[in-house]
């Protein structure tokens, strides 16, 4: 069996080696419940635990917050930490969009997804997701009416249209298709894709659909969401629905939307919808995740289509050289990254994770998530910083905030050389599947009171970006597209309207849409790529 390589320069063997420093006892505190970790806001009744049981990685930290003995090795790490600090933000010298050459079946698109732009969430029988009333109810910031994309898709087509890319990436609402639990298919919630995918086919654009895209049915989770294995069948029954219906026109499909975040904010963290806040039931919601994209690209293998699950990805990095540091940052790597890339790609979890997934595998299941995709999707933003946090959800807290460094609206640190870490990671250390970056963009404010909205720091985030892309497509890395999030300013999760990643600006009163500077930019981008 291939073994996971670690980048070079990171302490790549640190977790095994605190594993392996434990006294046996303390192992078995791994599984222990921590009281500092409680379980707060279930939405899911039935399905929280009394208690919480914790993987206590905390528990290499004493009580006081002090190091414990087995981390001091860790000290001979912090140079290496330190190392990783300098590769924070770097300022990409700007360059002409006609430098820039890709092959000529790369894919240039933008993304979107459903809940974001769509609105009119109670038309034609739709039922609620767990995110509708995420922000607190009707005056505070829902999805209503987003960028009203359910009523005035025809023109975000004709946007498709002028932008000039080959590829767009939306999702499908699951909430759409099946509003209540047995209930039977909303047909008329299927209709509005068929008519859309239509529309972008019609302007010549490749549809990739996403099949879920975070916001799962309300009764789904009432059901126990992702901690669920049952939860993959339903994921597969909508899916083939989906897929039965357009598989004669989409080749490009995405079973899952980031199920990295889902698992870490939604149900280890609890930061997010369904907001449990449970080492448990993050694990759970890994492996069914896993599971669920394995089975579905498996049943989708098909010559001419392309399918595979979309990660969040970026280099975690520590906040500071403290031992305590690295080991946070290297333990959300373990969470967010291994989780995922090791059974997706190796055929198996991470060392240190193995034994907290044995009681989570069937026979088979490594083998049906093993290399079943076709491609990995990356979006990425920047890199994320950790402190060391005892007590908090995966020892961990991710609010840092590092002085100095540019960020964007959204506090993300702008570093486009965190990308090629990334790209170069899948290359030298997963064997180089291809790779799409399904996501990239940035939030600015911009001055909507010029004529033309002139979002000049987008335009040289995209380009930093894509400059570096182009680099490592000519080192070597198998990248077969990329996507801009996105086409409209939409509705952001948790920060509703505030953050505006849009290259068109939509007044959300009105609906009204006007593309900005970075949309010709773009668009010139992929023209001159292209010839
Ligand atoms: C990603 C999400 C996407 C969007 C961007 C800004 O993590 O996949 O829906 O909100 O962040």
């Amino acid at each position: 069996m291939q073994r996971a390589k670690r980048a070079p320069g990171l302490p790549g063997d640190l977790w095994k080696a605190a594993f392996s420093a434990l006294e046996p006892s303390s192992r078995v505190r791994l599984n222990a419940y921590s009281p500092s970790f409680p379980v707060v806001g279930s939405r899911c009744d039935g399905f929280y635990l009394p208690d919480c049981r914790n993987l206590v990685l905390s528990s290499l930290f004493s009580a006081d917050g002090t190091v414990s003995p087995s981390m001091r090795r860790r000290e001979l790490m912090k140079s290496a930490a330190a190392g990783l600090l300098v590769t924070t933000a770097s300022d990409a010298a700007p360059i002409l969009s006609t430098e820039l050459k890709f092959p000529t079946d790369f894919a240039w698109g933008v993304s979107t997804s459903a809940l974001q732009i769509e609105g009119s969430l109670a038309a034609d029988g739709r039922g609620p997701s767990i995110w509708d009333n995420v922000n607190g109810g009707v005056s505070r910031s829902p999805p209503e009416p987003a960028a009203s994309h359910y009523r005035l898709w025809h023109e975000d087509i004709r946007l498709l249209q002028m932008l000039g890319v080959s590829a767009y990436r939306y999702s499908i609402a699951w909430p759409r298709l099946f509003p209540k639990a047995s209930a039977p298919l909303n047909e008329a919630g299927l209709a509005f894709y068929d008519r859309l995918t239509d529309a972008v086919l019609s302007v010549g654009v490749e549809p990739w659909v996403c099949l879920h895209h975070w916001d799962l049915p309300e009764w789904v989770q009432q059901q126990g969401g992702w901690i669920r294995r049952d939860t993959v069948e339903r994921f597969l029954e909508y899916a083939r629905t989906v897929v039965r219906r357009l598989g004669d026109r989409v080749r490009h499909w995405i079973p899952l939307n980031e199920p990295n975040i889902v698992a870490y904010a939604g149900y280890g963290a609890g930061v997010w919808p369904p907001k449990l806040m449970n080492e448990e039931f993050f694990f759970d919601a890994v492996h069914h995740q896993n599971l669920a994209i394995g089975r579905l690209c498996r049943e989708l293998r098909q010559p001419g289509w392309q399918v595979g699950p979309v990660l969040a990805l970026g280099p975690i990095r520590p906040a500071s050289g403290d031992a305590r540091d690295v080991a946070a940052a290297e333990l959300q790597r373990l969470v967010l990254e291994d989780a995922f890339l090791g059974p997706i790609l190796l055929g198996h979890y991470p060392e240190a994770l193995k034994i907290r997934m044995a009681p989570l595998l069937a026979d088979g299941d490594l083998g049906t998530i093993h290399r079943a995709a076709d491609f990995i999707g990356i979006n990425y933003y920047g890199p994320m910083y950790r402190r060391a946090w005892p007590g908090a959800p995966f020892s961990n807290d991710g609010n840092v905030k590092l002085e100095g460094s540019p960020v964007t609206d959204g506090k993300i640190v702008i570093d486009p050389e965190g990308l090629g870490e990334i790209l170069r990671l899948l290359r030298d250390h997963y064997d180089n599947p291809p790779v799409v970056i399904t996501e990239n963009g940035a939030a600015f404010d911009e001055n909507v009171q010029d004529a033309q909205i002139q979002d000049q720091n987008r335009i040289a985030y995209l380009r930093a970006h894509l400059q570096v892309a182009n680099r490592e497509l000519s080192t070597g890395s198998n990248l077969r597209g990329y996507f801009v999030w996105t086409l409209l300013d939409d509705w952001e999760w948790t920060s509703g309207y505030d953050l505006k990643y849009g290259l068109v600006h939509v007044n959300f009163e009105t609906g009204d849409r006007r593309p900005k500077s970075s949309f010709d930019w773009y668009s010139s981008t992929i023209r001159s790529a292209r010839d």
